[in-house]
C-alpha cells in the first residue's frame, strides 16, 4: 500500500472526525480548541502535512491536494458552526431581554435639605434688600467674640464651648462675626444676611459639633425695635406660614441691647399645646417654640467698628438653620442631616 494513498485517507478521515465533533461544540471556547486541534499551527492538518516531503512526487501531488482540500473545507465548517454559535447567543439573549420593561431613568442627586432652607432664608432677606455675605470659618478672637462686646475673661465666653486652634484663633462659634468684618468695611445704611458653618465643642442628641446658622443684622440711622418686630415677623410668616404667631421675649445676649428671643408657634401641633390625648413632644406642650435670637446692637458693637451710636443704631439676629428645617420639614433626629443617608436627602428632591 502506498504512503500516498495512506495520507489521503488519513487527511479525508479528518474531516469526517472534525465535521462530527464541530456539531457538538456549543461554545466559543469549545469551537477554538477545535480550530486549535486540527487547524492550528501544530495540528493535525499540519502533523499531517508536515509528512508530504518524504512521498513519492505523484504521491505527494495527490495528499497536497486532499490536504488543500481539507484545509478548506475545515476552514468553511469552522465559520459556519461560528456563525450559527452566535445566532444561537444572540436568540438567547434577546430572549432574557424584555423589551417592554421601563427603562431605567438616570439617577439625579437633590439639594440638602440645608442648602434648600438656607437659600430659602436668604431669598426672602434678598426680597427685602439684604446682602448675602460669607466669611471665614476660621476666626480670630476679636470677630468672634472681642468685637461682639465679649471681653476677655468674661463670662459670656462660657455660653459657647468653643474649639481653639491656637490662643488667638478659633473656629467660629456663631455667624455673628460677619456683622463685625461687613460693617467694618460698608458703611451704613447696610442690612445683609451670612450664612454659614459654625462649630462648637458639643456633640449629643440634639447638639452637632457642626450646624448651619444665618446671621443677620441692619444698621442705619434711627433704626428701631420696631423695624426689627416688623422685619422678623414678616421673615417668620414667609417661612413658616402666615398662620404663624410670633411673640418676642426678652433674653440677653453680649452683643446686643436690649436682646430677645422669637418664638413661633408650634408648627407640629399648630399652637395646641397637645398631639391627640398627649403632650407635644416638639414644644411640651407649651404650644411655642424658641426660633431665633435678636436684639438692638449694642453701642460697644458699633463703637468697635467706629460708628457713632449717638448717630446710627441697628437690629441683628441670629438662627440656626437645622432648627428652622427640623420644625418646617417635622424632622425629628438632627443627625438625618449629617448622616448623609439617599432614603433621607432624596425626599427633599
Ligand atoms: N450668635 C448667637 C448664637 O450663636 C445668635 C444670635 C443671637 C445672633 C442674638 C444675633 C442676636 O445677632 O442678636 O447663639
Amino acid at each position: 500500500m502506498s504512503g500516498g494513498h495512506t495520507l489521503a485517507t488519513e487527511i479525508e478521515g479528518l474531516v469526517g472526525e472534525c465535521e462530527s465533533l464541530l456539531g457538538q461544540a456549543s461554545s466559543f471556547e469549545a469551537l477554538e480548541a477545535l480550530r486549535v486541534e486540527f487547524l492550528g499551527r501544530k495540528g493535525r492538518l499540519a502533523a499531517v502535512m508536515s509528512r508530504l516531503p518524504g512521498l513519492e512526487p505523484e504521491e505527494r501531488r495527490q495528499a497536497g491536494a486532499a490536504a488543500n482540500k481539507v484545509k478548506d473545507t475545515l476552514g468553511a465548517l469552522y465559520l459556519k458552526r461560528q456563525d450559527a454559535l452566535a445566532r444561537q447567543a444572540e436568540t438567547a439573549m434577546l430572549a432574557a431581554f424584555d423589551a417592554t420593561l421601563p427603562g431605567r431613568a438616570p439617577a439625579a442627586g437633590s439639594l440638602h435639605p440645608i442648602t434648600i432652607v438656607t437659600g430659602e432664608i436668604c431669598t426672602v432677606f434678598r426680597e427685602l434688600g439684604f446682602d448675602v455675605v460669607t466669611g471665614p470659618e476660621i476666626e480670630t478672637d476679636f470677630y468672634n467674640f472681642e468685637a461682639l462686646n465679649f471681653p476677655p475673661e468674661h463670662p459670656a465666653r462660657d455660653m459657647q464651648d468653643t474649639l481653639y486652634i491656637t490662643d488667638a484663633t478659633l473656629l467660629r462659634t456663631h455667624t455673628s462675626p460677619l456683622q463685625i468684618r461687613t460693617l467694618e468695611s460698608t458703611a451704613p445704611p447696610v442690612a445683609a444676611v451670612a450664612p454659614g458653618k459654625v462649630y462648637r465643642r458639643d456633640s449629643d442628641l440634639t447638639h452637632s459639633p457642626m450646624f448651619h446658622q444665618i446671621e443677620g443684622f441692619l444698621v442705619d440711622r434711627e433704626v428701631s425695635m420696631a423695624d426689627l418686630r416688623g422685619v422678623l415677623t414678616y421673615f417668620l410668616h414667609a417661612i413658616f406660614g402666615r398662620d404663624t404667631r410670633v411673640r418676642f421675649r426678652p433674653s440677653f445676649f453680649p452683643f446686643t441691647e436690649p436682646s430677645a428671643e422669637a418664638d413661633i408657634s408650634c408648627v407640629i401641633c399648630a399652637g395646641s399645646g397637645h398631639a391627640g390625648t398627649d403632650t407635644c413632644r416638639v414644644c411640651k406642650g407649651t404650644g411655642w417654640v424658641e426660633i431665633l435670637g435678636c436684639g438692638m446692637i449694642d453701642p460697644n458693637v458699633l463703637a468697635a467698628v467706629n460708628l457713632d451710636p449717638e448717630e446710627y443704631s441697628g437690629f441683628a439676629f441670629g438662627l440656626g438653620v437645622e432648627r428652622v428645617a427640623m420644625l418646617k420639614y417635622g424632622i425629628g433626629d438632627l443627625r438625618l442631616f449629617f448622616e448623609n443617608d439617599v432614603r433621607f436627602l432624596a425626599q427633599f428632591a
